[in-house]
């Protein structure tokens, strides 16, 4: 017989994304609603091992669907990647009565939810990165807030390398993954889109392309680079050195990470932070929320885990038909 949840708890782990707080309000309130008690876990498992652990209530969530970063906070927990750490995490679930648990955050957040759906307690993971790169989703909590803060600087550089008649290139975030520097390249109208996804070292292919580019009268040339491949400081200096252009390497950082979250990162994550909730309430466990082709769905970890996403061939050929 499945077993009947009493109390959920709920953290965030890794990477903070804006709209996580949103995903946070869902799972408090719709677990409220459906009878359920709520235990607000404090950074992430770190805060877990550490019995950082509150009752919420409705109230606890007022006032956050608008903000940036998490009001849960979060962390890195190497402890809780030992066999040890996961068997004292769900042992302190238990003590807190704790018997199902939603966890926010990205690939390495939902391996850790797995350890404890193993150990009895029932987990599900909810998608939060703004790198986009969780494989059973085609969608993940922050991207959009992301994007749309790296366009908005990216368009400031522009002005500023357009006057100076520069070139210049902006280092945007994604870990191993280009869909941040695809998404801004093609909607800052970039001449070059470096993603390690599809980079083999072309230098000297960029290089040409910025001198027919000037010769073209062109008066500045964009490159966003993904963190992936990184090293933007170094190519900005040979760049310079081969064109004789003055060129800059701007990193955004984690600002890219901060800010109110936009319509879609509060509306994704108050639907997928409520879906958890059906999930746990339903008897599921070591399950992932997903919105997939449209519609919201839900896998095993273990299969969600196993899955890959590539970047879409049509959507990078276009990015560089677009870039001539
Ligand atoms: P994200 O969830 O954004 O991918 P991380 O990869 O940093 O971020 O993972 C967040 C946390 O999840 C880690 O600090 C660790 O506590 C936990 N975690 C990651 N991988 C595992 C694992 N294999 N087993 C148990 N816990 C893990
Ligand atoms: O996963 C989100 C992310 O911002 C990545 O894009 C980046 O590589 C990483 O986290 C940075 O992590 P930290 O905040 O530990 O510097």
């Amino acid at each position: 017989m499945e077993k009947e949840i009493r109390t959920i708890g709920v953290l965030t782990s890794g990477g903070d994304a804006p709209g996580m707080n949103a995903a946070i309000r869902a799972v408090v309130r719709k677990a409220i609603a459906s009878g359920k008690k709520v235990m607000g876990i404090e950074k992430g498992y770190r805060g877990l091992l550490d019995e950082e652990i509150y009752e919420m209530s409705p109230r606890d969530v007022s006032d956050s669907i608008q903000r940036g970063g998490t009001i849960l906070r979060t962390a890195r927990c190497e402890e809780f990647m030992t066999e040890e750490g996961q068997k004292e995490g769900a042992k302190i679930c238990k003590k807190h009565g704790i018997d199902g648990l939603v966890a926010i955050g990205g690939d390495g957040t939902y391996r850790g939810a797995q350890k404890l759906a193993s150990l009895g307690i029932n987990t599900i993971g909810v998608p939060a990165t703004i790198d986009l790169d969780i494989s059973s989703t085609d969608y993940t909590i922050g991207f959009d807030t992301a994007v749309n803060t790296a366009m908005q600087a990216i368009d400031k550089v522009r002005d500023t390398s357009s006057s100076h008649e520069r070139c210049s290139i902006i280092e945007v975030m994604g870990r191993n993954a280009g869909y941040i520097a695809l998404w801004c390249g093609v909607a800052n109208g970039a001449e070059d889109i470096l993603i390690p996804e599809k980079y083999g070292f072309e230098e000297q292919e960029i290089i040409n392309n910025i001198i027919n580019n000037r010769k073209k009268g062109k008066t500045h040339h964009i490159i966003i680079n993904a963190e992936g491949i990184g090293h933007s400081t170094s190519m900005a200096r040979r760049i310079e050195a081969a064109t004789g252009l003055e060129t800059r390497a701007t990193i955004l950082g984690h600002m890219q990470r901060g800010g109110s979250p936009t319509c879609r990162d509060r509306y994704y994550g108050s639907m997928m932070g409520a879906y958890a909730v059906d999930l746990l309430c339903d008897g599921a466990t070591n399950r992932v929320v997903s919105f997939r082709n449209g519609e919201w769905v839900d896998f095993d970890i273990d299969e969600a885990l196993a899955m890959e996403k590539h970047i879409s061939e049509y959507e990078y050929s276009i990015s560089k038909a677009l870039a001539i």
